[in-house]
């Protein structure tokens, strides 16, 4: 598929997919982009999944038109982008891989081989020359692999970002880009947010017009400009919305009739409200409203003197993403010896500047006079 008379898309939609990563529901799929730039020498950018290895030669053999690839730049090693690389190689005899030094022991490990003699090491502003086009090379360690490396074409001023910038679904989706880049970005890359923010800064110093990310859309003007807003965000950790996430679990509906009773009561003081209950919902998806929201409230049940393994289950996720900066409130039910606040206390414990809100609400068993007028001030300390 044509993009400019230079750049082919050579991608596949992944609408097979169960899980992405094995661990994340991806509703429309996913896509593993993949460019071809042509120029007196040609480029592919990144290879894909396994699965899609044979389609994707194809596609690249039919941008080629007859002639030879040069080069295979590698910008991630994850097998979603890198798996099809020994066939690629095979398919292409003469082509040259180009990537960074941390990628090649990887190649060894996942292929059995490491290319040597057909490879290429790039490191930090190191430039590959295709003609008109020149890569420049942007090292982006931890964003979210090791080796990872970004490319910058000042031909077309485009920013190859590997996964930087990506989106769960498929290219032929229709959906907001936001939604499922921020579910993607907390999942994946969360962890790594001094890195984004390290990757960045180099990047605020290029005249970038487009950004080509391994997955989702290419990104051009507004959606470019709200890209970098967003990662900007997302990345130092800050609020990108007020209101408060209601995260739940209920054994048997006390617990979510508290919770909801206090959605109600934020509601009505103005708040805005989001609920998920966690043995029901997409964890990904409460992860991605945790970051997003200036506060959070966590209701659980006690369960083997510890807390319900949903809810220990998303604490883990948050701290494991560096969840820091947020007002949080605390609910605990227990029959009769309830330990949940202790223990989500302890587990916000290791959150840099997390501020638990007072009061905790205590239930026993079902609200009650006393527990329901705590609710009431929590409400109004949350809102
Ligand atoms: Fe899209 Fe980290 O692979």
């Amino acid at each position: 598929m044509p993009m400019t008379d230079d750049i082919r898309y050579v991608g596949v939609n992944d609408r097979e997919v169960d899980l992405f990563e094995g661990l994340y529901v991806v509703p429309n799929g996913v896509a593993y982009n993949s460019y071809v730039i042509m120029d007196e020498k040609i480029a592919v950018m990144d290879a894909v999944d396994a699965r899609f290895g044979d389609a994707w030669v194809n596609n690249v053999r039919e941008a080629l038109s007859g002639r030879k690839p040069d080069y295979l730049v590698v910008h991630h090693m994850e097998p979603d982008h890198s798996a099809a690389i020994a066939l690629f190689m095979e398919a292409f005899p003469e082509a040259v891989i180009v990537s960074s030094a941390k990628a090649f022991p990887m190649m060894k490990a996942f292929f059995g081989t490491d290319f040597d003699g057909r490879r290429i090491i790039v490191k930090e502003g190191d430039k590959l020359e295709l003609g008109k086009h020149v890569l420049q090379f942007i090292t982006a360690p931890m964003v979210h692999w090791p080796e990872v490396v970004m490319s910058y074409d000042a031909c077309d001023k485009t920013l190859y970002s590997a996964d930087g910038f990506g989106k769960f679904g498929a290219l032929d989706a229709e959906e907001d880009w936001a939604c499922e880049a921020r579910r993607y970005y907390f999942g994946i890359v969360g962890k790594y947010g001094a890195q984004v923010q390290a990757v960045l800064k180099k990047a605020s110093g290029l005249d970038i017009r487009t950004i080509r990310p391994l997955h989702g859309p290419v990104l051009e003007g507004e959606a470019l400009t709200r890209a970098l807003e967003l990662y900007d965000i997302w990345s130092s950790y800050r609020a990108e919305s007020e209101g408060v996430l209601i995260a739940y679990t209920s054994v048997y509906g006390h617990t979510r009739v508290a919770a909801e009773q206090l959605a109600d009561q934020l509601r009505a003081k103005g708040v805005k409200v989001a609920m998920q209950d966690l043995a029901r919902c997409d964890i990904a998806e409460a992860v991605e409203d945790a970051f997003r929201y200036d506060r959070m409230v966590l209701a659980t049940t006690t369960y083997n003197a510890d807390i319900f393994p949903p809810m220990r289950q998303f604490l883990t996720w948050l701290s494991e993403r560096g969840y820091r900066n947020r007002k949080v409130g605390l609910i605990e039910n227990g029959s009769w010896a309830p330990m949940a606040a202790k223990v989500m206390r302890a587990m916000l414990g290791g959150c840099k500047d997390v501020t638990i809100v007072e009061p905790v609400v205590k239930i026993q068993s079902a609200l009650n006079t006393e527990s329901a007028a705590q609710l009431d001030t929590l409400a109004e300390a949350m809102a």
